[in-house]
């Protein structure tokens, strides 16, 4: 084949086969991508996230493509897997068949066999997995990828679940897109007046919208990493883009602005006005919290308000985390238990909810885009302290 992208000697005798067929294959896709993107070489990364574990999302045929990688490749550096289609230990209690855990172990036996470490998590920042300032990375899950490249200051594309395993099979990635300083100023500026408590997933949500394919400048936007955590999520999934640049009132940072062809508000009304929208109905077969999966920290204040109450038991409820998270906070979950399911290694989008479930209420923006496509369900949201209201008495 023709190849327009510089290789070194060593990147040219893994892609003529010289260390094994794996990494042949490997290459193959990376040198395949860089040419369609217009990459210049091949560049190192320090760690890999990788989407495609759950069953649902990846059938049979990701099976048989995760199976024969399997059998020829390692990662060469640090890679973590996202959420599987269900908790490995509570599968019965979520409702999951004999069958689908059966092929979800399949997908479990091949990344480990390729080396790739089982967080089950879209929030890998939150267990170890954590990029520092400049680093480049090659990461799948879309909120992750957001979160690394706005909140953590790495650089990563949003790569899909065979391009981050080529990457990681390889240690490097091809150098375009969100990797190259020119690609990363932000092309819209987007001042946002105040965020309803609550909102600040839909405010992501309306961002993504807005900004399209173009980074964003949110100037005032003043949130914690949680909330940045929900905040790029949602944005991630409306929009095309895999980062933001902001600025919280009184930052002394300056942006650059004189790429901005665009400037528009943001306000507390037009936030309400989409919160109505995503209402949906008013009662639910399930609460689903956790998209992304809850850090310590939310795990911690949602046991908190919960401690005195009683369940109520008018919907299935689950909080979805990781379970490093989970093994984090052990007295903080027994709380949360007594409400709902509280689940590591899945989430209400990858898990196969749509043979358990038909109305689900969440507070997460991104849940709002793929219950309905992904999972079938008629989708509500509801800010965190509805829904614990709605589950507690
Ligand atoms: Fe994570 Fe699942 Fe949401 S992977 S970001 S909890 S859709």
């Amino acid at each position: 084949m023709t190849i327009s992208m510089h290789l070194t000697a060593q990147e040219e005798r893994i892609l003529g086969g010289e260390e094994g067929h794996g990494r042949q294959k490997a290459m193959e896709l990376l040198v395949a991508l860089g040419d369609i993107y217009g990459a210049g070489r091949l560049i190192p990364i320090s760690s890999a996230q990788i989407s495609g574990a759950s069953f649902k999302t990846i059938g049979d045929a990701g099976i048989r493509f995760l199976e024969d990688f399997s059998e020829h490749a390692k990662v060469s550096v640090r890679a973590s897997l996202n959420p599987l289609g269900m908790d490995t230990k509570r599968w019965k209690d979520m409702g999951v068949s004999s069958e689908f855990r059966s092929k979800q172990d399949r997908i479990v036996r091949a990344y480990a066999s390729l080396g790739v470490e089982p967080l089950y998590t879209c929030t890998p920042y939150l267990s170890g997995n954590r990029p520092r300032r400049g680093q480049h990375i090659a990461w799948a899950e879309s909120s992750a990828t957001v979160f690394a490249n706005s909140y953590l200051g790495a650089l990563t594309n949003r790569e899909g679940g065979p391009s981050a395993l080529a990457a990681a099979i390889i240690g490097k990635t091809a150098e375009y897109g969100l990797h190259l300083p020119a690609n990363r100023v932000p092309r819209i500026r987007i001042d946002i007046e105040h965020i309803p408590d609550g909102l600040v997933p839909l405010a992501g949500y309306v961002v993504g919208k807005v900004s399209g394919k173009r980074v964003p400048y949110l100037h005032g936007l003043q949130l914690t990493a949680d909330e940045h955590k929900a905040f790029g999520a949602a944005m991630a999934a409306t929009g095309a883009v895999s980062m933001y640049e902001f600025t919280a009132p009184g930052d002394k940072r300056v942006v650059d602005i004189s790429t901005i062809e665009e400037k528009v508000c943001l306000n507390g009304s037009e936030l309400r006005t989409q919160a109505d929208k995503l209402k949906g109905d008013e009662s639910w077969d399930l609460v689903a919290i956790g998209c992304p999966h809850c850090s310590a920290n939310e795990i911690r204040a949602m046991a908190k308000y919960l401690k005195h109450r009683t369940p109520t038991k008018d919907s299935d409820v689950w909080f979805c985390t990781s379970r490093k998270v989970h093994a984090s906070c052990p007295k903080e979950v027994a709380t949360l238990r007594k409400f709902g399911k509280v689940l590591c290694d899945t989430c209400m989008v990858v898990a196969p909810i749509e043979s358990m479930y038909k109305r689900t209420a969440s507070d997460s923006g991104k849940a709002m885009v793929y219950l309905p496509t992904l999972g079938k369900q008629r989708a509500s949201f509801r800010p965190r302290t509805e829904l614990m209201e709605a589950i507690s008495r």
